[in-house]
């Protein structure tokens, strides 16, 4: 599996026929597997223990829970940006050891390089690996298209609201075409109009890239009606028991969601109460 891996990146990296996005290649699908997965800071007491999470490719996943309960833990040890003290975690089979283009992350604060043009944001990391000019150039203007910023290529980030700033880096991390999007409370900072705006827009980004997908937020309400699976994590240090995964909870409520509907509700209040059960224990 690791082979596959291989065979793809350096055929990217030598100017060869792109892989394909998630949605379309056959080996480009973004398979999921967190087993049993552990991480002490200290070496002593465990942040999050034994979570288990089989992600199926192009599945939505939010995660929610009290503030310390490990959720960043878990989608910076899948980003591999965090050693994992035990269990294990593989994309499509290929465990995860290290940070990739492959499983990328897009933080609440947007990260962007402010000397940078929005375009030179998004051709960044398709520099650093080298791809072919014309690609590059080509796969700038597809992303910054994707997410509604065809015409901002040339400003730089301080010329943008906050919520055009998101646009521009998720547009870099899709511009990977990566297996997994990673993303850390990514609305978390954005007024309620911007963030319902970005919301909808991931949910056409995610119906025209497939890309499976990790959200963290704080907003049950986000989680219901972005999710295909809401995982409901508990407890962490400050509770003294590991941060661990309370329950996951199936939205079966199709594409098309009202935040005021009677099923929309009653799944609020059944994840509210497990979220504020996990508080109190
Ligand atoms: N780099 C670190 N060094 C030591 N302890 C850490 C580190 N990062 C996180 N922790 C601890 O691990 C636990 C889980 O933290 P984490 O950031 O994963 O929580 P979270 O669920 O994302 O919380 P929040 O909702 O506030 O973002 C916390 O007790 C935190 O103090
Ligand atoms: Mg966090």
């Amino acid at each position: 599996m690791t082979t596959t891996l291989t065979v793809q990146s350096s055929t990217a990296a030598s100017g060869g026929p792109s892989p394909e996005p998630a949605s379309e290649g056959g080996a480009w699908r973004g398979a999921i597997e967190i087993s049993d997965l552990g991480k002490s800071y200290d070496h002593q007491r465990y942040a999050m223990r034994g979570v288990d999470l089989k992600v199926a490719p192009g599945e939505l996943i939010a995660i929610v829970g009290a503030s310390g309960c490990g959720k960043s833990t878990v989608l910076r040890m899948v980003a591999g940006f965090e050693d994992i003290t035990e269990g294990s975690i593989h994309v499509d089979e290929v465990p995860v050891t290290a940070p990739s283009p492959e499983h990328a992350v897009v933080f609440q604060d947007y990260g962007l390089f402010p000397w940078l043009t929005v375009a030179e944001n998004v051709a960044f990391g398709l520099k650093q690996r080298r791809l072919p000019r014309t690609e590059i150039r080509q796969r700038t203007a597809e992303y910054l298209d994707l997410v509604g910023l065809g015409r901002m290529g040339s400003s730089y980030p301080h010329q943008l609201s906050g919520g055009m700033q998101q646009r521009v880096a998720i547009a870099r991390v899709l511009a990977n075409r990566p297996r997994v999007l990673l993303m850390d409370e990514p609305f978390g900072a954005l007024d309620a109009l911007t963030r319902e705006q970005l919301q909808n827009e991931l949910v056409g980004i995610r119906q025209r890239v497939g890309t499976t997908i990790l959200f963290i937020t704080h907003s049950i309400q986000e989680a219901v009606y972005l999710a295909d699976r809401v995982v409901v994590m508990a407890g962490g240090l400050a509770h003294g028991s590991p941060g661990h995964i309370r329950d996951i909870v199936p939205i079966r409520l199709g594409p098309e969601r009202d935040v005021t509907g009677a099923a929309f509700n009653q799944l609020e209040r059944d994840i509210s109460a497990l979220v504020h059960e996990t508080t109190v224990a």
